[in-house]
């Protein structure tokens, strides 16, 4: 098993497959893009799946595939299917937004792949078009109602932005009434591919608290599942649930267990540190299993914390700046 020194057991791992996205939305791209990494300094598939091996005889029994935007990886099917066939891993989920995914649902869900986290932070075209800067809405749109037609495990993201999507909160909370999906409200981060941008937390996760409860009164708090980072409440005879989760106020961090990949092989055991050491470089200098494993141990003896201990530690001098895109959500 991976324990860190605070006592928490890690049993799942974040893989960003690919920086490249095909929206740009506002809070984790600039319009022009990010400089996207060549395809050689992406882990390779093989890579991606020896450490996945690695991990998995280790304890880590949870994978979730990001990216970007992980549909655009060529083979993404391919490498599922050999990931699916890893022994002890008992749940691979993936995070998608949406634009490419209707296609392979049937496929994903004869690979047993059946979580899925679609990111839309409008249910209104036009506010959508507006943050994502494409036009994607109808796709995104078709894609939800698949999923809900093959009853996946499903959650909806949408980031809280101030003066973008404020009126969409009670509208997607409403998507819960005869429909058994969870709409989770995630506070925006600063991690946009800028270097000096820091926005003002304008929607905590109280205020976003407070805006439903306005609107929907009758509000259950629901008991939150193990390690979840979202604060979870139904409304009265709704079917769906909504979630908020206090990513940038961050007080979820004592229960976590989770370690994420980026695009080239970085470790990061925080989304907010600045990565620990790159696997790819340790496997392309040929380490053996037992070299990577120890590396993954120490690491994780050291992770901070929590979010804060995180940050202050960055070596890399400022606020956290790289985009989303290249650290998979
Ligand atoms: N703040 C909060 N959440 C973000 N995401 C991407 N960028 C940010 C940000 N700056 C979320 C997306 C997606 C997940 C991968 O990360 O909504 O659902
Ligand atoms: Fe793409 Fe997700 Fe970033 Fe939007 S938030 S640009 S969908 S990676």
């Amino acid at each position: 098993m991976l324990i860190d020194s605070h006592n928490r057991i890690i049993d799942y791992v974040r893989i960003a497959i690919t920086d490249k996205c095909n929206l740009r939305c506002f809070y984790c791209m600039p319009e022009k893009g990010i400089s996207f990494v060549k395809k050689q300094s992406l882990l390779s598939y093989e890579e991606m799946l020896r450490l996945v091996a690695l991990l998995a005889d280790n304890g880590i029994h949870k994978v979730r595939i990001t990216g970007g935007e992980p549909f655009l990886r060529k083979d993404f099917i391919y490498f599922l299917r050999e990931l699916s066939k890893i022994k002890g891993l008992k749940k691979i989920a993936i995070t998608t937004n949406g634009t490419l995914t209707e296609a392979y649902l049937d496929e994903l869900i004869s690979l047993g792949i059946t979580s899925f986290n679609l990111s839309i932070d409008s249910i209104d075209p036009t506010r959508f078009k507006e943050i994502t800067r494409r036009d994607a809405f109808d796709k995104v749109w078709s894609c939800y109602k698949a999923m809900l037609n093959k009853n996946l495990d499903l959650k909806l993201n949408a980031v809280v932005m101030d003066g973008r999507n404020i009126d969409d909160l009670i509208p997607m909370v409403g998507l819960g009434k005869d429909q058994n999906v969870s709409i989770r409200f995630i506070e925006e981060m600063p991690f946009n591919g800028s270097d000096n941008y820091t926005p003002e937390l304008k929607w905590n996760y109280i205020k976003i608290l407070d805006h439903i409860s306005s609107h929907y009164p009758e509000i259950e708090k629901l008991q939150d599942p193990k390690n979840s980072t979202s604060l979870n409440y139904r409304v009265n005879g709704f079917k769906g649930s909504f979630g908020i989760i206090p990513a940038y106020t961050r007080s979820f961090c004592g229960s976590c267990n989770r370690i994420r990949i980026t695009p080239t092989g970085l470790l990061k055991t925080c989304l907010y540190d600045d990565g620990v050491f790159n696997i790819r470089d340790l496997m392309r200098a040929d380490a053996n299993d037992n070299q990577l494993l120890e590396a993954i141990q120490n690491a994780i003896q050291h992770k901070a914390k929590d979010g804060f201990e995180a940050e202050k530690n960055r070596k890399l001098m400022g606020p956290v700046g790289e985009s989303m895109a290249t650290i998979g959500g």
